[in-house]
């Protein structure tokens, strides 16, 4: 046996524990959800973000340590400017009102994405709400923002090349050593993946990451997500069985 994935890096092999350790989660459906109500798309952005609030103090109290929430893609840009506009003032607003609270609720915020793409304002706000939590423990926020995955992972190529020309690294990588050139190092990978809006899609979300993670799919739009959905979620992730490519322990 060479090269076999190490137990270790599929964190608890084996059935895992009633209650995920982190939570990912594609918010879709703020247009839609808009539409149905004859307002404009961002005014279900705008209640998106409200259900964010509630899903952050939902998780905390389920005893979820990890919760990573999909907010802009990087082809999101393919919408019309005035949303994309929307979209960053949103970001933004939600750092400035919440971050004080944020941070007394013991909460670390990391923002994962394509951090040049953002505007210089918000790029640096970003940094600062980083480093003002970076000593909470309690629980710990993730916000995909200009992010998608194979950029991840091209721009994560990028840099362990770079550091196999200077000399820093072999070129012979391993899984766990490649891990830590994503966005994402430093974090668990994600037990538990929801998409609300009842699409069937990862859109480019956690590739990497999410190699072994649950999927699951509601159909409830995402403003109108909350404490209730998320329970729902947790229900349907603890009737898994959880494999990591053995076989169950009471196969015979
Ligand atoms: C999710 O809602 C928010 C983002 C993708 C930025 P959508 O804006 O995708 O809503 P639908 O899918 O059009 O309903
Ligand atoms: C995925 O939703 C991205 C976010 C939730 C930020 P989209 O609405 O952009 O995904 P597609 O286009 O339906 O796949
Ligand atoms: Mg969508």
């Amino acid at each position: 046996m060479s090269r076999v994935i190490a137990p270790t890096d599929l964190a608890a092999a084996g059935p895992g524990p009633a209650v995920p350790q982190h939570v990912a989660i594609i918010m879709d459906g703020n247009g839609r959800w808009a539409t149905a109500r004859h307002l404009p798309r961002t005014a279900g952005h705008e209640r998106g973000v409200e259900a964010l609030r509630r899903t952050v103090e939902a998780a905390g109290d389920l005893g979820i340590r990890y919760l990573t929430v999909f907010s802009f893609s990087t082809e999101n840009w393919r919408r019309p400017a005035a949303e994309v506009s929307t979209l960053f003032s949103l970001l933004k607003t939600y750092v400035q009102l919440d971050l004080a609270r944020l941070k007394r609720e013991g909460v670390r915020i990391r923002v994962i994405g394509e951090r040049g793409g953002l505007p210089p304002d918000i790029a640096s706000l970003v940094s600062m709400a980083e480093a003002e939590t970076r000593d909470n423990a309690r629980f710990n926020l993730t916000i995909a923002f200009n992010y998608g995955s194979r950029d991840e992972i091209a721009r994560a190529a990028s840099a362990f090349a770079r550091d196999v020309a200077d000399g820093k690294c072999s070129a012979d990588i391993r899984e766990a050593d490649f891990a830590r050139y994503l966005d994402t190092s430093g974090l668990p990978d994600p037990d538990l993946m929801v998409r609300t809006s009842g699409e069937y899609r990862i859109s480019n979300f956690l590739l990497w990451q999410a190699a072994y993670a649950e999927l699951v799919f509601l159909d409830v739009l995402w403003p109108d997500f909350g404490r209730a959905q998320l329970e729902e979620a947790l229900r349907r992730y603890a009737e898994r069985e959880r494999r990591y490519g053995a076989v169950s322990p009471g196969a015979g």
